[in-house]
């Protein structure tokens, strides 16, 4: 992946978690509208990332990927131009194999030159690069001859590897991929959520500016999780510097949805120039606190009750790596208020699945 991109997270939609094949550019051009006039794409939602079945079965005489006529009849580059008149930028999908997952399309092993030149001739901006139907090649091969082909393709076009965690991809990755998944794939519930969390946190080390660790998109909206849920999803997501790729339908955002999504000063957590990947620095017993630095010599911090019961949950500042004498200003990222001096620890009393987030300012 080129080292100019992905210097903070990517932030943008993505139509598998919603959609799964249920794809057309009518969806893709009213999503993009939909960034727009929900206020999405001023708070950073950019990338409007189209996944799995947007092209034909087969290559055209040429051997060029084709999008598909009865749902995207005017093809990628007439809907990359639409994104970007939005000041958008559009996304793409491909499989480091025969066929992509849905066996609906064509992959691109052993045509990563050729797929990468014809991406970015559509104006293409993120390639997510799936990995299914692999004739058991190492992604370890597979996917360096890809990250090479879009450096060569005459486009800046970001690299998002989707080989679900296989060989340890935080080890291999970085310079390879601008994000690589950690993981398979989410489900839109706490325990696959919790779950996703807690593999991606392993490879914290090996994250940072231009090449982030992928626990999979966000859930938010779709349904199968309560508001807090979501909200501890979305907290957690942006501490660990993870894609803040939204799965839900943006042109029928319900209030609780959009509020969770707009959260400005949560999405600064992630987007914070320092880029170092907050990690879980306290576990007992599911009352856990996660924690990571930010610029300015400032603290993200979340307490988190992932038990199912109502308890108290504290962080000292040992566990955040304060020293014991410091004084901060705590600000509630999510109350949206300011405590002016706070001393030796942070604590909240805190309902099941509950989450608090904070950014601590040493005074
Ligand atoms: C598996 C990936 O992990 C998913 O995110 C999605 O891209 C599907 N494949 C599409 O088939």
């Amino acid at each position: 992946g080129s080292s100019l991109l992905g210097l903070t997270p990517p932030m943008g939609w993505n139509s598998w978690n919603h959609f799964d094949c249920q794809i057309n550019e009518d969806l893709i051009r009213q999503t993009a509208d939909a960034m727009v006039s929900t206020g999405l794409s001023a708070l950073g939602y950019h990338y409007i990332n189209i996944d799995d079945c947007w092209g034909e079965l087969n290559r055209d005489s040429q051997g060029n990927l084709v999008a598909k006529a009865s749902t995207f009849p005017s093809g990628i580059k007439a809907l990359a131009d639409y994104v970007h008149s939005k000041g958008l930028k559009l996304g793409i999908y491909s499989d480091a194999g025969n066929q992509t997952c849905s066996k609906t399309m064509p992959g691109s092993l052993g045509h990563e030159v050729q797929d990468a030149k014809t991406f970015a001739s559509w104006g293409v901006d993120y390639l997510k690069y799936d990995n299914c139907n692999n004739n058991n090649i190492s992604p370890k091969e597979r996917y360096p001859r890809m990250s090479k082909a879009l450096l060569n393709s005459g486009r800046s076009i970001f690299f998002s590897m989707c080989e679900w965690g296989l060989e340890d991809p935080a080890i291999w990755a970085p310079g390879v991929g601008n994000s690589w998944r950690t993981t398979g794939d989410i489900k839109d519930n706490w325990d696959s959520m919790t779950s996703l969390a807690d593999q991606n946190d392993k490879w914290a080390s090996h994250a940072g500016p231009g090449g982030w660790n992928d626990p999979d998109m966000l859930e938010i909206g779709n349904g199968g999780m309560t508001t807090e849920e979501y909200r501890a999803h979305f907290s957690i997501w942006a501490l660990a510097k993870a894609p803040l790729l939204i799965g839900c339908d943006i042109r029928a955002l319900d209030k609780t949805t959009k509020e969770l999504l707009s959260n400005s000063e949560v999405i600064a957590v992630n987007q914070d120039k320092l880029g170092v990947q907050g990690k879980k620095v306290k576990s007992n017993n599911g009352l856990e606190v996660w924690a990571g630095p930010l610029s300015g010599n400032k603290v993200a911090v979340i307490l988190w009750n992932r038990s199912s019961s109502k308890a108290k949950v504290t962080a000292s500042w040992s566990d955040l790596g304060l020293k014991s004498a410091t004084s901060v200003h705590a600000r509630d990222l999510w109350e949206h208020s300011t405590t002016s001096s706070v001393s030796g620890e942070i604590s909240a009393e805190l309902d099941s699945h509950v989450c608090k987030m904070y950014i601590l300012t040493p005074n």
